[in-house]
């Protein structure tokens, strides 16, 4: 019985030896001499669909939409909100200032994250995926 455990115990032993993942080559060691630089993320371009489209249509298509009160310049579709931007002064209407003649929204300014995602968005290129 003894012999048994015995065996037992060193075939356990054998066993863990073999694991590749314990295994760690000490030969060699790590080259401290070379300098990694610091990964920079590239900043990522905005899009329409990832980025404009969540904004504008919680702020804007409740009246920009057909029936409505602005549905003569509909935004709820990336081309409609594309030409708005280049032919309708959408930029410059959403950073007037509250208050001011032709801001949008009419009922006030959007918050400053909003406007930098919409000038990103076409700093980016408008861009629509
Ligand atoms: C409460 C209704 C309402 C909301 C909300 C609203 N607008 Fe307007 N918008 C209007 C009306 C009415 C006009 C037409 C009068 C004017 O030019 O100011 C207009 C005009 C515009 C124009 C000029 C269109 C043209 O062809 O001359 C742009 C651009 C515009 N809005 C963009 C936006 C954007 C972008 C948003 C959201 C951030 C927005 N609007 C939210 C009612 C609204």
């Amino acid at each position: 019985m003894k012999k048994i455990i015995t065996l037992a115990i060193l075939l356990t032993a054998l066993a863990s030896c073999s694991d590749s993942d314990t295994f760690q080559d000490i030969s060699t060691p790590p080259d401290t001499g070379t300098v990694i630089p610091p990964v920079t993320e590239p900043t990522a371009t905005f899009s329409y669909t990832k980025n404009a489209k969540s904004i504008i249509d919680a702020n804007c298509i409740g009246c920009h939409q057909n029936g409505r009160s602005a549905g003569f310049r509909p935004l709820t579709t990336y081309a409609e909100v594309k030409a708005a931007v280049e032919s309708a002064g959408l930029l410059n209407r959403i950073q007037l200032q509250t208050g001011q003649q032709g801001i949008m929204p009419q009922a006030g300014r959007m918050s400053q994250a909003n406007i930098d995602v919409i000038v990103k968005w076409n700093t980016d290129g408008l861009k629509e995926n």
